[in-house]
């Protein structure tokens, strides 16, 4: 249980989902936690199941489509707690369309949201895990990067995109000790789901649907994922950056 003992670690979208999962299991391994979301009800939670493992965190309200709001996140953490040790730019939202449906204000929105978040993110950490010796960076992508998916074109191209940024990153500063890689999940049950089964005709059939897409058979935990972004985040991974670890029961390896 000490895998970050001394670590900071920043979580971006940490108020619920796989942030929330990762944030606590991080805390879990010794590291004090940035909880960092829009939605602050539901981050005081995150923050409270920190506290209740013994942990210690803060709360900072970002938008992380706002570069000012990530500028001020990143200097709070390092006012706070002197440094950044791991950042996981973990914000995303679903919102669905094909190309052909897509407006510009969804295209805009997604990308700025999903991928422009973790440019911002990577913008302001970067010089100060140069000033600190190093540090670790792990972005939430998705199997939809990876494989068409109908009807969800923007959330695919911002989610290709992180993939290429995290190369790019990862090639550019390692020589500074910094290490860059992503997880690409498979559909993980969280709220973010809960929406798309609220707005679907038939949400038993869907999920029955969504679930025989992965041939384990059934959605992944956002406590599956926590455990991929703490090994991502930790020395058990020390020579591994600008990979895409893919977490997803199954999906991309499918022949149908
Ligand atoms: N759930 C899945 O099936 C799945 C699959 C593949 C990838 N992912 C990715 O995993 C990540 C987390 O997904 P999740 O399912 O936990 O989502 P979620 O919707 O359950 O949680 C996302 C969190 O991000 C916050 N958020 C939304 N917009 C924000 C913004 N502009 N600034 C700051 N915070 C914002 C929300 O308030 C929420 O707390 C996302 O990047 C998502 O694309 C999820």
């Amino acid at each position: 249980m000490d895998k970050l003992q001394g670590k900071v670690a920043v979580v971006t979208g940490a108020a619920m989902g796989i942030g929330r999962s990762t944030a606590v299991l991080l805390a879990k391994e010794g590291a004090k936690l940035v909880v960092a979301d829009i939605n602050e009800e539901q981050a005081a939670e995150t923050v409270r199941q920190i506290q209740e493992v013994n942990g210690e965190a803060i709360f900072v309200k970002t938008d992380v489509s706002k570069s000012s709001d990530v500028q001020n996140l990143i200097e709070t953490a390092v006012d706070r707690f002197g440094k950044i040790d791991v950042l996981h730019n973990n914000v995303g939202i679903a919102l669905g369309a094909n190309v052909v449906e897509t407006t510009d204000e969804l295209w805009t929105k997604v990308i700025e949201v999903n991928l422009a978040g973790v440019y911002r993110g990577c913008k302001y950490a970067i010089p100060h895990m140069i000033r600190n010796g190093g540090g670790n960076i792990v972005n939430t992508t998705s199997v939809q990067a990876l494989a068409g998916f109908e009807g969800w074109a923007a959330y695919a191209a911002s989610k290709g995109g992180i993939i290429s940024l995290t190369k790019q990153v990862a090639s550019e500063y390692a020589k500074h000790n910094i290490r860059v890689n992503c997880v690409a999940p498979g559909t993980i049950d969280t709220p973010m789901n809960l929406k798309v089964f609220e707005e679907a005709e038939d949400a038993d059939a869907l999920r029955d649907t969504w679930n025989k897409m992965h041939p384990l058979g059934r959605f992944g935990k956002p406590e599956e994922i926590a455990e991929v972004v703490l090994f991502l985040a930790s020395d058990s991974s020390s020579f591994i950056t600008g990979q895409c670890i893919v977490a997803d029961g199954g999906i991309t390896s499918k022949a149908e």
